[in-house]
């Protein structure tokens, strides 16, 4: 048995997952295979003595010190997990979830699937109801990321992936999200048109500017992607002791950054283009340059 998010609770299982948490809370994970051991930096652990235990309970190693056994939590896994290629980090991944508005029952097209991280979290937000395409040109990484996923995840019926390049097209249709983290994103723009729905949402993770500056342009170039904004996720950690309160003298500089436009209606668009009443993308970039709308609910 695998860890599952929606099976939490109860006590610890033959095969499951769980986080080993030693005294300088370094965290290793562990499946919980009968009659095997565990070896730490403070000696090992039988994982017999771990099964049938409650989540949060300490066993001694051999050698006598205390380890704590947690079920791993989406961060704890998408930090360990083997690697196919770069995964999203964990600080962007939650970001992500909101910035895209990924809601549950929600149609998603990802790519590439890569190893597997955002997937994951895609399919936590969009549930059972909801569904994630995602596409990988590499065989390999898809093979590491399908085992990654269900390691976590067992049950994965709401993911298809589809070993295909997202640049060629999208066979979905009706979808409310396309996530992609690759390389040249704006080569997917013609296909993630087709494929969302009016009011659907665009949305890359790119790791440097001169890529954000192109998909932005491209984007806008289209006139049919309206709201496009960027962001970057800066998570600064603190250490918390009894007596010092500062913070940690590292953090994680950069990673990338968060792009994302909604899709408006060609129709009513090209019809308004025909009349000649439509504004043209240069007017709307212009619109950068006007003060900030209040925000705020009208009545
Ligand atoms: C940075 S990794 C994605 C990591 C993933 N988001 C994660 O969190 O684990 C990029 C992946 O996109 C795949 N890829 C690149 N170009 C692609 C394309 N045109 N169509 C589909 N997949 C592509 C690569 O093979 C690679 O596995």
């Amino acid at each position: 048995m695998s860890t599952d998010a929606t099976q939490r609770g109860g006590p610890l299982c033959a095969g499951e997952l769980v986080a080993l948490v030693d005294h300088k809370e370094r965290r290793y994970l562990v499946r919980l295979t009968p009659g095997k051991r565990f070896h730490t930096h403070v000696g090992h652990v039988n994982r017999d003595d771990l099964i049938g235990q409650p989540e949060g309970s300490w066993v001694l190693t051999v050698v006598g010190h205390r380890v704590l056994a947690l079920r791993p939590t989406l961060e704890d896994y998408v930090l360990q997990m083997p690697r196919a290629s770069q995964p999203i980090y964990p600080k962007d991944l939650g970001a992500l979830l909101v910035f895209a508005d990924i809601f549950p029952g929600a149609r998603v097209v990802e790519a590439g699937l890569g190893s597997g991280a955002l997937t994951l979290a895609l399919l936590r937000a969009v549930g059972p109801s909801g569904r994630v395409v995602s596409y990988e040109v590499r065989d390999d990484a898809a093979a590491r990321a399908q085992e990654n996923i269900t390691a976590f995840l067992p049950d994965i019926s709401n993911l298809t992936v589809r070993i295909a390049d997202v640049y060629l097209g999208m066979e979905e249709r009706a979808v409310d999200r396309v996530v992609l983290d690759l390389m040249e994103p704006w080569r997917a723009i013609p296909s993630a048109l087709e494929a969302l729905v009016p009011g659907g949402m665009f949305v890359a993770f790119l790791p440097t500017a001169l890529q954000v500056h192109q998909l932005v342009n491209e984007l806008r170039d289209t006139s049919y992607f309206r709201l496009v904004d960027t962001q970057e996720v800066l998570v600064r950690p603190w250490h918390v002791s009894r007596m010092s309160l500062r913070p940690d003298h590292r953090m994680v500089a950069h990673t990338g950054f968060l792009v994302r436009a909604r899709k408006t209606s060609r129709r009513i668009y090209a019809e308004w283009e025909e009349k000649g009443d439509a504004v043209s993308p240069a007017t709307l970039q212009g619109e950068e340059e006007a003060p900030p709308a209040q925000d705020g609910l009208t009545t």
